[in-house]
């Protein structure tokens, strides 16, 4: 509990943001000074004209109607005799809830004198208010700065109308951070005479300018993710974000950066400057979840590591406090489905275990009674939840892939319950027992071979609703038997799934996803038909895939599972579209939300929905470690405790390599071409197996060659 009251200006809160500060002395030598703050909305604080702390777009983003981070910042260094303390609020994701309270902040510094006596600061009527420089600040729509505008704090303070502090929990996610800075590639002019800085990749944070210039010049930017065919600016792809950046200037030399919101974007046209163009006078600052890097992959191929480091900047562009489908439209929502595809991945590449629990803390506190999980996480709805197939299974998929990375079995308990009443919706809701048939689903959303332009191709719903319906199941059992529950009940109605899924479409599958559906969850008695059939339909249709969503991830698993790798390779190295490579031959610094968001004439998709760093297709990342690397966690072992290698070579790559940083130390996988032959060099950090070419092998700690 704080010692201090939610608080907003005395005026009616306009666009401009406000500007809360306290003035205080401190005549006692302190022992230390922590400062204890949250918002409805973002802040960025400041003791004395210092940033407290690094974390950007504080206090994050949760299921704000249920629960609210509160940060703490130790400010002992900060501290002087007479101090002022600041707080900037903006609206953030906050503005996104429907239903919601006025923005508003709360804070409480707590100082501790080395004579033992203590002192509280905290938010209350005593704070000033000024209307500040940000003149507007919107997560979608940018900002307008103005830097001329002296604010004065001639307002007072109010309590804000709801002051109760239920809802505060203390941080439990990552800390957002300035993570990389990068210089300008290329200052372009295009066909129509545009100026535009390239920073050479699609990223997600904001950009910083330095200028000198006169008091009331204009400086002016807009941002997009790619060209058009003709090289000219294109941004319509961000819809009805806005993303302004449009700047008053003081006297002098200034430095700026809108740090309350954030753009995606590789491009920024300068639409008004009030000097030459200097390519040092503009950096783009990479903002993104604290994260550690633990994977990398490398091989001889070009268009392979360009495709992974694209999978790398989509995870950086989209894991800002939560996982998003996107980072730049009027949309950078918590999509349960993007997320769940990709985790896997996503949990090599990065070390992603505290950035899911906290999401999943969300996830839960969003289900309804009744057991509806939401297609996206925070919901903005207090009520009113859509739910999906293969979406809201993310309540079973993230966790349990938590688990096998990390070993973190406290995830698993503390989401079972819900899990389960995820499962009973299901088992309430279905048209047929033991299927999950009837439902409205995204299922899988984005397939080829539907009508043009449309968002979903010819796999019937019901099929896939029902698959992962098993897979749920599936996971409740695996889970419950970590956990030491009695899952006999689940094993029941897991057996019962998959002799319903069998006699309902009696492996009878009409797209490549219907056959994965069946051959990655196991719901067929004849694995290796469905396969090769699988195969066959993959080779009429050109060699080409067709999956979206949910099809894509486990494409070339379960070819590769069942006897398929060369075929498995094929789509993966596959340059025309559609294939991951294709979006290379473009430019692509990151996944595409669509296999051809830019057309092989050079025609960009739909501007109603496409956008360019979608990590969704990047899920192939773990085909990569995998299979070919071949590095695997041990579901009996989970955490990499023990590790099971089974590299699949090809001829069509001279070298591959791949390493993953786990809690044991590094486990690496590493195969070449050589003399005819193919060598393989082993790391593990712990007991391990192995299978090369065909053979099976016992593994000591250490490193091994064969
Ligand atoms: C998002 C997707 C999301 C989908 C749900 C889209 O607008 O960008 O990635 O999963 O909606 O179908």
């Amino acid at each position: 509990m704080l010692n201090a009251s939610w608080i907003q200006p005395s005026y009616k809160l306009s666009r401009v943001c406000p500007l809360f500060k306290k003035d205080f002395s401190v005549n006692k030598q302190v022992d230390s000074a922590v400062l204890y703050i949250t918002a409805r909305g973002v802040y960025e604080a400041t003791l004395n004209s210092q940033r407290i702390g690094d974390f950007i777009m504080a206090p994050g983003w949760t299921a704000y109607h249920k629960r609210l981070q509160v940060q703490a910042y130790d400010v002992t260094s900060l501290l002087k005799k007479d101090n002022t303390l600041t707080l900037h609020l903006a609206e953030g994701w906050f503005w996104r809830l429907k239903k919601r309270q006025p923005k508003a902040i709360i804070a409480e510094l707590r100082i501790k004198y080395a004579d033992g006596t203590s002192e509280s600061i905290g938010t209350d009527k005593s704070w000033r208010v000024a209307k500040s420089n940000l003149r507007f600040c919107h997560l979608y729509n940018g900002i307008k700065y103005d830097a001329s505008y002296i604010p004065s704090f001639r307002y007072s303070a109010v309590i804000a109308k709801d002051n109760s502090q239920d809802l505060l929990i203390p941080q439990q996610g990552e800390t957002v951070k300035e993570q990389e800075r990068l210089t300008v590639k290329e200052i372009i002019t295009t066909p129509k005479g545009e100026t535009v800085l390239d920073f050479g990749q699609n990223l997600t944070g904001y950009l910083e300018f330095t200028v000198k210039a006169k008091k009331g010049d204009k400086v002016s930017f807009s941002f997009a993710e790619i060209l058009d065919k003709d090289g000219n600016f294109y941004n319509k792809n961000y819809r009805k974000a806005k993303a302004l950046y449009k700047y008053t200037c003081k006297d002098g030399l200034q430095t700026y950066k809108p740090n309350l919101t954030f753009y995606g974007f590789r491009y920024v046209r300068i639409d008004s400057y009030p000097a030459d163009i200097e390519s040092q006078n503009f950096t783009a600052i990479v903002v993104h979840s604290e994260m550690k890097r633990t994977g990398y992959i490398e091989s001889s191929d070009p268009a392979l590591n360009q495709l992974f480091n694209n999978i790398i900047w989509g995870q950086k562009g989209n894991f800002l406090d939560i996982p998003t489908d996107c980072p730049q439209r009027d949309e950078r929502l918590g999509w349960t489905g993007d997320a769940q595809v990709f985790i896997r991945t996503a949990s090599y590449n990065y070390d992603v275990l505290k950035f899911f629990k906290k999401w999943l803390n969300d996830m839960k506190a969003e289900q309804e009674e009744n057991g509806a999980v939401p297609d996206f996480v925070p919901s903005i709805y207090p009520h009113k939840h859509r739910v999906s197939t293969a979406w809201s299974d993310a309540i079973a998929i993230c966790p349990w892939q938590c688990y096998l990375t990390y070993g973190d079995t406290e995830i698993l308990e503390s989401i079972f319950e819900s899990v389960c009443k995820w499962a009973q919706y299901i088992a309430n809701k279905t048209t047929k027992p033991n299927l999950w048939t009837g439902g409205d689903h995204y299922a899988d959303w984005l397939e080829l071979g539907g009508k043009y332009g449309a968002f979903k191709g010819p796999t019937r719903d019901d099929i896939v609703a029902s698959a992962y319906y098993a897979n749920t199941v599936n996971l409740i059992v695996k889970m419950g038997k970590v956990l030491g529950k009695d899952v006999s009940g689940y094993q029941e109605l897991h057996k019962n799934i998959r002799s319903a899924f069998i006699a309902e479409y009696k492996d009878d599958f009409q797209t490549q996803t219907e056959h994965i559906m069946a051959l990655q969850f196991e719901l067929t008695d004849n694995p290796q038909a469905v396969a090769d059939s699988l195969a066959e339909l993959i080779h009429r249709q050109g060699d080409m895939l067709q999956t979206g969503f949910v099809g894509t991830p486990y494409i070339l698993h379960v070819l590769s599972k069942y006897g398929y790798s060369e075929l498995a390779y094929t789509l993966l190295l596959r340059k025309e579209y559609p294939s991951w490579l294709y979006p290379i031959s473009k430019g692509a610094t990151t996944i595409w939300e669509h296999w051809d968001g830019i057309k092989p004439n050079g025609d960009i998709w739909p501007a109603a929905m496409n956008s360019y760093n979608h990590y969704a297709y990047g899920a192939v990342g773990d085909w990569m470690y995998g299979v070919i690397a071949g590095i695997n966690t041990v579901e009996e072992a989970p955490g990499f405790k023990r590790v099971h290698f089974a590299p699949t070579p090809d001829e069509r790559i001279d070298w591959f390599k791949a390493e993953i940083d786990t809690a044991f130390g590094k486990v690496s996988s590493r195969w070449w071409h050589e003399n005819g032959r193919v060598h393989y060099e082993l790391i593990t950090p712990t007991d391990a197996t192995a299978i090369i070419d065909g053979k099976a092998y016992e593994l000591s700690p250490g490193k091994h060659i064969f």
